[in-house]
C-alpha cells in the first residue's frame, strides 16, 4: 500500500513513434553497412577461390570468369540495397521528413494555443483579484476624513485685525494635541497670523497669488481644492480658518471640532452658521473658567448626517 508506485513513462503517441521511426531506421543503416563488409569480404573470398585455388577455373559464364559475374551481380545487388536506404525508400524519406515536420509544427502551434487560452485565463484571474483586492482596500480603509477645526464665541466671532480674539491655554493644547502630525489647511491671512510655522504639521496655505513665497516646507495652492489633493496621503487633514476658508470648506468636511467660547464679542471675521439640519453633535466636554481661561468654553464634535 505504502510501496513505490511504477513510473510509466510521460511520453505522447507521436513521440513514441518518432523514437521507434528513428531505432528503425539505426537498424537499416546498420543492416547496409553489415551487407557492405560482407560483400567485401565475399568479393576477396571469391576472387582468391577462382584465382588460387583454382575452383571452378573453366567456368566462364557470359565469356567472364565466374567470380566477375559474381561479384557484379552481387554489387548491383548492393547497389539496390543502397538506393533502397537512401533513395527509393518510402520510410524516412523526403515526403516522410515533410510529414514528420508537418506533424511536429501542428503539434507546437496546439501547444502554443493551449498556452495562450491559460495565459489569457490567467490574466483574466488576475486582473479579478486586482479588482477585487482595490474594492477590500476601498472598503477596509477609512475614508479621508475633512475635519474643520475652530474656535468660535457664541455670535460666531473668530478673529479681529486678523488675531485671535482670546488666550485659552487648554483650547491651544486641544488644537496642538488633535492636528500634531497631520495636514492643516488655512487661507494666507490665517498664514500670515502665525509669528512662524507650527512644528511637527504640514501646512498647506491657499492664495490667489501665483508668486507667494513662504518658508521652505510649507505647500503653497491656489484653490481649496488642491489643499484636499495635496493633503490626500493624510486620513485626516484639518480646516484650520480663517473665515474664507471655513466658509468654502463646510459644505465638504466631515466632521466640526469647534470649541464654543460662551461669550460674544466684537470681531471682524466670523464662523458660518451650523446647519444642525445637516450636522449633529456627537460629543461636548464644558470647561470652567478659572486663572488661564478667562471664559467658560466648550469642546464639542459635530459630525455629518
Ligand atoms: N478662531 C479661530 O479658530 C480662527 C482660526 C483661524 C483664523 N482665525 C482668524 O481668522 C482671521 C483670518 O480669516 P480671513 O477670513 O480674514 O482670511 P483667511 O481665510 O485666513 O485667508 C483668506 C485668504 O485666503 C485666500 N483664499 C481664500 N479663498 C481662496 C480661494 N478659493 N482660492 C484661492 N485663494 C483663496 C486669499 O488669499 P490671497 O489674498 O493671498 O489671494 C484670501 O485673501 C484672522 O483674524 C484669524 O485670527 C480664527
Amino acid at each position: 500500500m505504502f510501496g513505490k508506485k511504477k513510473v510509466i513513462p510521460q511520453i505522447d503517441k507521436d513521440q513514441l513513434e518518432l523514437i521507434e521511426n528513428a531505432q528503425k531506421r539505426i537498424k537499416q543503416k546498420k543492416r547496409l553497412y553489415i551487407h557492405f563488409v560482407i560483400f567485401l569480404i565475399g568479393a576477396a573470398f571469391l576472387i582468391v577461390a577462382n584465382t588460387a585455388l583454382k575452383i571452378g577455373k573453366d567456368f566462364k559464364p557470359f565469356e567472364l570468369d565466374w567470380f566477375v559475374s559474381a561479384i557484379l551481380i552481387w554489387l548491383f545487388l548492393l547497389i539496390y540495397h543502397i538506393l533502397n536506404v537512401f533513395i527509393l525508400n518510402k520510410f524516412m524519406g523526403k515526403t516522410w521528413e515533410q510529414e514528420q515536420l508537418d506533424k511536429l509544427v501542428a503539434k507546437q502551434q496546439n501547444r502554443i494555443k493551449k498556452l495562450k487560452s491559460n495565459f489569457i485565463k490567467e490574466e483574466a484571474l488576475l486582473a479579478q483579484s486586482e479588482v477585487y483586492n482595490d474594492e477590500k482596500d476601498k472598503k477596509s480603509t477609512p475614508k479621508s476624513e475633512l475635519t474643520i477645526i475652530v474656535a468660535a464665541a457664541e455670535n460666531d466671532a473668530i478673529g479681529k485685525d486678523n488675531k485671535l480674539i482670546w488666550h485659552l491655554s487648554d483650547d491651544l493644547k486641544h488644537f496642538k494635541n488633535l492636528t500634531n502630525e497631520h495636514h492643516i489647511i488655512m487661507g494666507r491671512k490665517t498664514f500670515e497670523s502665525f509669528l512662524k510655522p507650527l512644528p511637527n504639521r504640514t501646512h498647506i496655505v491657499i492664495t490667489r497669488q501665483n508668486n507667494y513665497k513662504a518658508p521652505e516646507g510649507v505647500i503653497i495652492v491656489n484653490s481649496l481644492k488642491d489643499a484636499i489633493d495635496a493633503a490626500k496621503i493624510d486620513k485626516q487633514p484639518f480646516i484650520i480658518g480663517g473665515g474664507e476658508i471655513y466658509k468654502q470648506a463646510l459644505q465638504i468636511a466631515n466632521k466640526i471640532e469647534l470649541t464654543r467660547v460662551h461669550e460674544n464679542f466684537k470681531a471682524d471675521t466670523f464662523f458660518p452658521k451650523i446647519d444642525m439640519n445637516l450636522w449633529k453633535e456627537t460629543s461636548k466636554t464644558f470647561h470652567t473658567k478659572d486663572e488661564k481661561h478667562k471664559h467658560e468654553f466648550s469642546f464639542i464634535t459635530y459630525e455629518k448626517k
